[in-house]
């Protein structure tokens, strides 16, 4: 009996050390995006949001596509929060790229839900996991390793260490390197959200290929500052890369606002 308790207090002591379970952006990434997003809707569009997500925020509906990947009904969703590039690209050869892409990924799915969004037909039911899964997927490709390589599952088969914890490199970018900070996701954007009208028109202007060309060039980038097995210098990698990370975090919540403020507009 005794033992037993000693045995119980040294297993949740232990699950206390395991490193939190990686989501996609994490949890945070995500609300951080849908914060700013929703920070620069039309009234219009707000009004005609509220009227599908009810009481639910754009940041805490952010998470919905994370969350029921564990039931096997939506499955067929999983391929949607990404779309993989083999190489750093040139514009014109990523033009070519999604001229010819059939395949279910982040590009063609945003293009499918966008149009669900704007026929008058889409039933309530079909509207809701349409504006879910946009917001969510316009999100998920501001993350640079969401336009990653095939092979290593957009980094996730790289594997790093981190603080003494096993994580990957798709890991560090959806969430470590965010929740270092020790932020609120409130916080978060109080703390990056500052934009100029002239810089939210030259993001919200450029198309959703160019979104996955930036993305996929800070893959690149990305992809060439670390190798399999390293031991992450956490200060200095938080050093070189928060920059980044945030103003994609900005552009992403930006660009979400622009393509609702059109669907709803
Ligand atoms: N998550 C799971 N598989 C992935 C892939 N191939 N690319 C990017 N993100 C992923
Ligand atoms: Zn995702
Ligand atoms: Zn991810």
């Amino acid at each position: 009996m005794k033992l037993n308790l000693i045995k119980r207090i040294a297993l949740g002591l232990a699950l206390l050390y395991l490193p939190a379970q990686a989501m996609a952006w994490g949890t945070n990434g995500h609300r951080i995006c849908g914060q700013i997003a929703d920070s620069y809707l039309t009234p219009k569009a707000r009004k005609a949001i509220q009227a599908i997500l009810g009481n639910e925020s754009i940041a805490i509906t952010s998470n919905w596509a994370d969350f029921i990947k564990s039931d096997p009904k939506y499955g067929y969703l999983y391929n949607w929060h990404f779309i993989n590039l083999e190489k750093e690209m040139t514009n014109s050869e990523l033009q070519e790229h999604l001229k010819n892409d059939t395949t279910a990924d982040a590009y063609t799915k945003i293009n499918y839900l966008v149009a669900e969004l704007k026929k008058k037909t889409t039933s309530k039911a079909d509207r809701l996991l349409a504006l879910r899964m946009v917001i969510h997927i316009v999100e998920d490709i501001h993350q640079p390793m969401h336009t990653g390589h095939f092979a290593d599952k957009g980094g996730n088969d790289i594997k790093l260490t981190w603080f003494n914890n096993p994580t990957n490199l798709h890991s560090i970018w959806d969430s470590q390197l965010i929740d270092f900070q020790q932020l609120s996701y409130t916080e978060y954007v109080a703390w990056i959200n500052h934009t100029t009208l002239a810089q939210r028109n030259e993001w919200q202007k450029a198309p959703l290929s160019q979104w996955i060309l930036e993305s996929n060039h800070l893959a690149a980038k990305i992809y060439a500052g670390v190798k399999d097995g390293d031991k992450v210098n956490v200060y200095r990698y938080n050093f070189d890369y928060i920059g980044t990370l945030n103003e994609q975090l900005v552009k992403g919540g930006v660009r979400l606002a622009g393509l609702l403020n059109q669907i709803f507009g």
